[in-house]
């Protein structure tokens, strides 16, 4: 029987490139050896390195104005190194607050330097993104955001109700999954493990203005030094590279972004479609204008069911539904490569599901 995956992340990767990274596993390009055994200094590496900077560029639109860079530590020392790097003294860094990750975000820089809640959709339990009343000050440093909330299932319907001279957006959990204008942003970070990728890279999308020298900042927690040295101040991951450069490969072939926000749609309206007409069976957890095209969070009516649920659902051959222990419940992640098929089999399952233990 066929399995069908619905992780939070790390999560699957497209089967065309897990097909060419096992072909090219002992002999990349005819050189003998798997990529990863290439010197982070030498020609095949560089190549790849380049061409997954160009790629993501092309996919993203990014404009000259912007710098791409790969670090590593997750997308959680951006919540440290973006303070580190973008809070002056004197200056004060906002924070939107719509759920686990923007907290831990704010909680960071609040070590770093002088933070402020800018807006917070907490007293919703983080069900409702918050009206954004927020007026930007000269006395801010930036403004973050975390335009999907992976946890809570939740996300900005439209990112175009920023308008902050600095705005920095953790998209993690839904880069390339629809189109936005990188001109809008002072900085952009995203780990690899939802849609670029494999875990071990973080893109960072950065505005080449911000990139000062700063003497106090260890080099390697500097945009500055990594812009300097096009990502390879010291040895990148090497294979996590190579692997982003094949995904982002096989978003271009795909259609590019464009496409992925149609699937994302498509797939998304599949499994909301099932909760939406079970009668208060399955509950999202998220509201409805604040729902996530990503992560599909959503709790059963007899909690007693939950785990018939996943033991049906595992014998059906459908893995990675267990919510995050904050909310409980199913989380349904269906990033760029879960294929739509995948989604209809989950909607039926639900369905047949209902039939069966529903009053
Ligand atoms: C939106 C968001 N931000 C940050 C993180 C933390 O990422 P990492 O584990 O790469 O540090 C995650 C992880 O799931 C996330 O979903």
């Amino acid at each position: 029987m066929e399995r069908i995956f619905f992780q939070p992340g790390p999560t699957t990767l497209p089967k065309e490139v897990l097909s060419r990274a096992k072909a090219e596993w002992d002999d990349f390009e005819e050189t003998g050896l798997n990529i990863m055994e290439h010197s982070h200094r030498g020609k095949s590496y560089e190549t790849v390195h380049d061409q997954a900077k160009e790629r993501l560029k092309r996919l993203m639109d990014i404009p000259e104005t912007h710098d791409v860079l790969f670090l590593q530590g997750g997308a959680s020392l951006q919540f440290a190194m973006v303070p580190m790097n973008l809070l002056e003294s004197g200056k004060k860094a906002k924070y939107a607050l719509t759920g686990s990750w923007s907290e831990k975000a704010y909680k960071e820089a609040s070590k770093i330097g002088q933070c402020e809640i800018a807006i917070s959709g907490k007293d919703t339990q983080y069900r409702t993104m918050p009206s954004m009343d927020y007026q930007a000050s000269d006395e801010d440093a930036y403004l973050h955001i975390t335009s999907n909330n992976t946890i809570y299932g939740t996300q900005w319907p439209d990112l175009n109700i920023f308008s902050h001279p600095n705005l920095v957006a953790d998209m993690s959990s839904d880069i390339l999954s629809r189109a936005i204008n990188v001109s809008d942003y002072a900085l952009i970070y995203a780990g690899a493990q939802k849609n670029l990728g494999p875990s071990g890279v973080t893109a960072v999308i950065i505005r080449k203005d911000l990139l000062h020298e700063n003497e106090k900042l260890p080099n390697i927690l500097s945009y500055h030094i990594h812009a300097k040295n096009n990502s390879l101040y010291n040895t990148p991951p090497v294979y996590s590279i190579y692997l982003l450069n094949l995904v982002l490969q096989w978003v271009e072939e795909q259609g590019g972004v464009a496409e992925m926000e149609e699937r994302s749609t498509k797939k998304a309206k599949t499994i909301y479609d099932v909760i939406d007409a079970s009668s208060g069976f399955y509950k999202g957890y998220a509201s409805l204008e604040s729902r996530s095209l990503m992560n599909i969070t959503f709790t059963l009516e007899n909690s007693e069911l939950e785990q018939q649920f996943i033991n049906e659902c595992e014998i059906s051959g459908i893995f990675g539904l267990k919510g995050h222990r904050s909310v409980g419940g199913f989380r349904a992640s269906i990033y760029n490569s879960v294929p739509l098929e995948s989604c209809e089999k989950l909607a039926k399952f639900m369905v047949q599901f209902q039939e069966k233990y529903g009053k």
